[in-house]
């Protein structure tokens, strides 16, 4: 064997203990990853007003923007709202299980209009009507725009809460307006989840001059296609706050609150699942109403009845991205005991324009003098994920602080949504889709076990 031969035999059996040198640090320090997939970084561009997911129905006065809610806490109601741009025009929405056709829908239910100026914008009337005694698992069509222009459209209400319901979650957050958030909400289309839970910032009308209020309602006919057909749960984020002073407004939420109809923090049970809201930017200090409304709220909570639950909020938690650092701190402080206490499968955030998913930690053991201020594993503390990738006009947070945290799963700066598959009481498929892969590629995806019907140590990978 010549020396040069044997010099790469050397080098090869170096290489192969340097490999398994580095398997085991991996296994021992049981690193996270930091995923180094090359994103493209262009700026993010606005679709332009004459865009096609802008434009207005045809037809004098005719519902835009049309969007439904869960309306009550069984799914047994249906809050649909919409906005008419011409004249006041009609609040009523007739529905149907039998027949599509407007004019022979039998049922009819009356609801209430709004409106509000901001500077020197005046929204269109905005429609509120809500859907009630409605059947479980039953397709209903569904019309608004009487007297002049109708249009129709249909959704599907949940199953009947329970135990073992299947059920397939959208998780989106900070979509904004571009074509990433285009993108975005295409991929969410093709892999067909039942509802949506939105972790916050809709429009970014507030990144527009004058807040441009004209940004809300293009961002509303843009999801259209989406929110009229499936309940989007909203959460409040820091661009539905639109607190302007320099233009005399002084309201927080006034755009936000008119448009969308729930509460800035509640509760809906869906099929296996209780899904409690959040408000980042609303009080939550001890004796305040968010703060008396989570406790008796989660001791409402019934494993049995809907093993999974699951907490949306705004402001992450448990991120160790560069961008909003610790802006969660304090209400992580707050309420992280509860949701620990409570075990809570999974917490949903978005804020933080890039995605990550933790492994199951808490950072409750500290008192004021005894210096345990470490996030540590705990079997019974949720799984938090940030999911403000939805692809708006500020960009991607591409400022990771290092080294990678241990709590730290995953996470990668790249636009993406994340769906979270309830299967049964005990098993739910969680998964993240980047913007750059096909609709159907899973770019992180984890078997979740449940922390009431089986708590195992399901977050190792
Ligand atoms: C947005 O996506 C939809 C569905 O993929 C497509 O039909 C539409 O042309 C897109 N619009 C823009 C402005 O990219
Ligand atoms: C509001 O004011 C801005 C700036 O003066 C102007 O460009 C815009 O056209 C005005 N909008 C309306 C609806 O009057
Ligand atoms: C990145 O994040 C770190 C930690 O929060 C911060 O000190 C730094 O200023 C950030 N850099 C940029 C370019 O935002
Ligand atoms: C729950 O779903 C998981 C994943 O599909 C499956 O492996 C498990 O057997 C199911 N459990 C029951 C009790 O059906
Ligand atoms: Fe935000």
């Amino acid at each position: 064997m010549s020396n040069v031969l044997r010099a790469r035999r050397r080098l090869d059996l170096l290489q192969v203990v340097l490999f398994f040198v580095a398997v085991l640090l991996v296994v021992v320090a049981d690193a996270g990853v930091t995923s180094q997939y090359r994103r493209k970084l262009e700026a993010t561009v606005e679709m332009p007003l004459d865009a096609d997911v802008f434009r207005v129905p045809p037809g004098y006065n005719a519902p835009q923007q049309v969007h439904i809610t869960l309306g009550d806490q069984e799914g047994t109601a249906m809050i649909v709202s919409w906005v008419t741009a011409n004249e006041l025009g009609s609040s009523t929405v007739m529905y149907s299980e039998a027949s599509p056709d407007p004019e022979k829908m039998e049922l009819r239910a009356e609801g209430t209009h709004t409106r509000y100026d901001y500077f020197n914008y005046t929204s269109g009337f905005i429609h509120h009507c809500t859907l009630t005694n409605l059947k479980h698992s039953t397709k209903y069509y569904y019309a608004m725009g009487f007297g002049h222009t109708v249009r129709s459209f249909c959704f599907t209400t949940p199953p009947m809460p329970g135990p073992d319901v299947p059920f397939k979650f959208g998780l989106i957050g900070d979509l904004g307006q571009t074509f990433d958030s285009n993108t975005t909400l295409s991929h969410y289309e093709a892999n067909g989840g039942d509802a949506v839970l939105y972790v916050g910032d809709l429009s970014y009308a507030d990144n527009h001059p004058l807040h441009d209020n004209t940004r809300w309602d293009t961002w509303a006919r843009f999801v259209e296609r989406s929110a009229a057909h499936q309940p989007w749960v909203w959460t409040a984020g820091n661009h539905e706050l639109d607190l302007a002073p320099e233009l005399g407004e002084h309201v927080p939420f006034k755009p936000f609150a008119h448009r969308y109809p729930t509460p800035f923090w509640y509760s809906v049970r869906v099929a296996s699942a209780h899904v409690v809201v959040l408000a980042s930017y609303s009080a939550y200090g001890k004796y305040t109403a968010q703060w008396e409304w989570l406790r008796a709220e989660l001791a409402r909570v019934d494993r049995a009845a809907t093993p999974w639950l699951i907490v949306l909020v705004h402001s992450p938690w448990y991120s160790s991205n560069g961008y909003h650092y610790m802006e969660g701190e304090t209400m992580r402080v707050q309420f992280e005991r509860w949701i620990v206490a409570a075990k809570a499968d999974l917490v949903v955030a978005g804020h933080v324009h890039a995605y990550e998913r933790s492994h199951r930690v808490s950072n409750v053991a500290y008192d004021i003098i005894n210096a345990r201020c470490t996030p540590v594993r705990t079997r019974d503390a949720p799984v938090y994920v940030t999911v403000g990738d939805g692809g708006n006009i500020e960009g991607i947070a591409d400022n990771f602080t290092q080294p990678q945290p241990s709590y730290s799963a995953f996470r990668e700066a790249s636009f993406g949504h994340a769906t979270l598959e309830i299967r049964n009481r005990t098993h739910a498929y969680y998964a993240w889709h980047r913007n750059q892969d096909g609709a159907k590629v899973v770019a992180d995806g984890v078997w979740l076990t449940n922390r009431y019907w089986m708590p195992t140590d399901d977050d190792i990978n």
